[in-house]
């Protein structure tokens, strides 16, 4: 119940403007201001010397460009440009090839056709360097089309392209058998956004369970899949399922991001597991941070002793 109010409350604010320009005033001045916590800075330089030190612990990481929801095609078109220039920028660096974004970024509800052409530009260039594109998962509204237009690319023969499923909603294992027959490699999450109960479970419980018996179908027959989660009661079942069926652990991989839970993100390396951290960068990082605060309120104290530091 907290839970879902708390995602209320914070997915609100994060569409508001006034409070967007006032924390982006603030946010990611300093070194240790708030927002630099879960983002690593709002360059691909701030990025690229992320990853350099992700990939040093012995991690793996997909870099995200910020930003979603665009009004215009010329806004998409700048952030499908910024994604090129991306590509290159990580290919020059020698990091790990792997990038992360969303559809709404490059247009999708403004013009679907103009989108996909841009998703195209991007996977074009992404296959030229030999990287891997994770399309993530936005509101329930847009879960059709985006799974659509990841089957549409895959018929096209794209086989970098690759998508996120959320374990609260309702749909998600019909989505995730679907996958698996495709060969389409999936990201298993909770789900980061505020859905109404005609689509998606509310209750902790119900969302854990659903988990779980995703994760299983993946595992068992999925194209490596990414189990992205920071809950131990979520890692120990994966841990427990992947050895009770003989998988591999090069098979598959976990995922968490930027900033939270450093400590599991090491032991489960140090264990011999997998481990590609997500991590997110530019200047439109207000609604990514404003769900990581919605995912535990304890965040609001972090942020407000940060102000009062820096003040
Ligand atoms: P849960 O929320 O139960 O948290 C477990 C523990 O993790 C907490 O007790 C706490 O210790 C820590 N924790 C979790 N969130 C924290 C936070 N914000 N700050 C501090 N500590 C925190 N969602 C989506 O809808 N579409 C997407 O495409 C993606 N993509 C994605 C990629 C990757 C790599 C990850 C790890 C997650 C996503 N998500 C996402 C977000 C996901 O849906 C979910 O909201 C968060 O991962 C939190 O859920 P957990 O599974 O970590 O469990």
């Amino acid at each position: 119940m907290i839970d879902s109010v708390s995602k209320a409350i914070f997915h609100s604010i994060a569409g508001s403007r006034r409070l967007k320009s006032l924390a982006s005033r603030y946010g990611m001045r300093q070194p240790r201001s708030f927002a630099r916590r879960f983002i690593a800075g709002e360059t691909v330089e701030d990025a690229i010397a992320a990853a350099r030190e992700v990939e040093a612990l012995g991690m793996t990481q997909t870099l995200d460009y910020l930003g979603e929801s665009v009004a215009s095609m010329a806004e998409a078109d700048r952030a499908t440009r910024a994604c090129l220039g991306i590509i290159e920028s990580i290919a020059a660096a020698g990091i790990g090839r792997n990038l992360s974004l969303k559809l709404t970024q490059l247009g999708l509800t403004v013009d679907r056709a103009t989108s996909v052409d841009n998703l195209r530009r991007v996977l074009d260039a992404a296959t030229k360097h030999d990287f891997f594109v994770r399309v993530d998962m936005e509101h329930s509204g847009l879960t059709a089309v985006t799974l659509d237009i990841i089957e549409t690319m895959w018929q096209q023969g794209y086989r970098n392209a690759g998508v996120v499923l959320q374990s609260y909603l309702k749909r998600s294992p019909a989505d995730a058998q679907r996958m698996n027959q495709l060969g389409v490699r999936v990201r298993l999450c909770k789900g980061a956004y505020k859905e109404p109960r005609s689509v998606a479970y509310q209750a902790r419980a119900d969302i854990d369970a659903a988990f779980v018996a995703l994760m299983k179908i993946l595992l068992t027959d999925g194209g490596y899949p990414a189990i992205a989660t920071h809950d131990p009661a979520m890692i120990k079942a994966t841990l427990a399922f992947a050895e009770s069926s003989g998988v591999p652990a090069d098979r598959w991989e976990f995922q968490m991001l930027y900033g939270i839970r450093r400590d599991l993100q090491s032991a489960l390396v140090g264990a011999g597991y997998r481990v590609r951290i997500y991590i997110p960068f530019g200047r439109e990082w207000f609604p990514y941070f404003m769900r990581r605060l919605g995912e535990r309120p304890a965040n609001v104290g972090f942020v407000l002793r940060s102000l009062v530091r820096e003040r």
